[in-house]
């Protein structure tokens, strides 16, 4: 069914805008070691009362503490129990299908590039060294500010494993887990004083692009941007 909105609403998946970005393609170029996450900010109670979205970022540099912090609270590990690592968010059975790309802008002793968090390890791995904040923003339909994030987070699914294990539910499952680790980004960035925004309104082939994924095997999900307090 097609409606009279904006073409990305279009389609949930597969969508290709006008403008087509680059396939960006993804290099292991080394690691960068995350401090410890900060325990320090607003209590979660202060932070569900008063979080907002919040679409304006000033241009300083966000610590790479800070940004430690948010991976970690998304999908960090928090316990070991042999061979299992657990997770701040839960997941299906287990399955962790997600995984946690990052566009850094304007990270303190962070380059600009792409990045995947290693939960595991607790590091960042470097897949490419580019400024993408404007291709970020064009991918997710034009939504100017994105290009103003210190970071914006962009959850991927890896669909094989956990759609052999639970088939039809297995989207359910991502949405859901999405949601779980989003807002965990959400809450803590509230409480470390950062503005933080959700982000739902992208071009999937776009993004899938932008983070130098193939679509058949792991889709965009779930996005939200970052940044100081304007
Ligand atoms: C799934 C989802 C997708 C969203 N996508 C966007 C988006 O693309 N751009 C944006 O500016 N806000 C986006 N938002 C934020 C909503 O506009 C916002 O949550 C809503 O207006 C309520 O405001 P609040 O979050 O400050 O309570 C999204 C929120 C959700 C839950």
């Amino acid at each position: 069914m097609t409606g009279t909105g904006p073409k990305w609403q279009e389609e949930t998946a597969y969508h290709v805008s006008k403008t087509a970005i680059e396939r960006t393609v993804r290099r292991k170029m080394g690691e960068i070691e995350l401090p410890s996450s900060s325990g320090l900010g607003a209590s979660l109670y202060t932070a569900l009362k008063h979080r907002r979205s919040q679409r304006s970022y000033s241009p300083k540099r966000m610590p790479i503490q800070e940004l430690a912090t948010i991976c970690w609270a998304a999908c960090g590990v928090n316990e070991r129990i042999g061979k299992a690592d657990l997770r701040t968010s839960p997941s299906a059975g287990a399955t962790f299908p997600l995984e946690l790309n990052l566009i850094v802008n304007n990270v303190i002793d962070i380059e600009p590039g792409l990045y995947n968090y290693r939960p595991a390890q607790h590091v960042l791995e470097l897949l490419a060294l580019k400024d993408m904040s404007e291709d970020t923003a064009i991918a997710m339909s034009n939504q100017g500010f994105i290009a103003r994030a210190a970071v914006v987070l962009i959850w991927s699914a890896v669909i094989g494993p956990i759609e052999s294990r639970y088939q039809k539910r297995a989207f359910r499952y991502i949405y859901l887990e999405a949601g779980h680790q989003c807002q965990n980004a959400l809450l803590i960035a509230y409480s470390l004083d950062l503005s933080a925004c959700p982000i739902g309104a992208f071009y999937d082939q776009e993004v899938a692009n932008l983070i130098g994924i193939d679509k058949d095997e792991e889709t965009p999900i779930y996005a939200a941007s970052f940044g100081n307090l304007d």
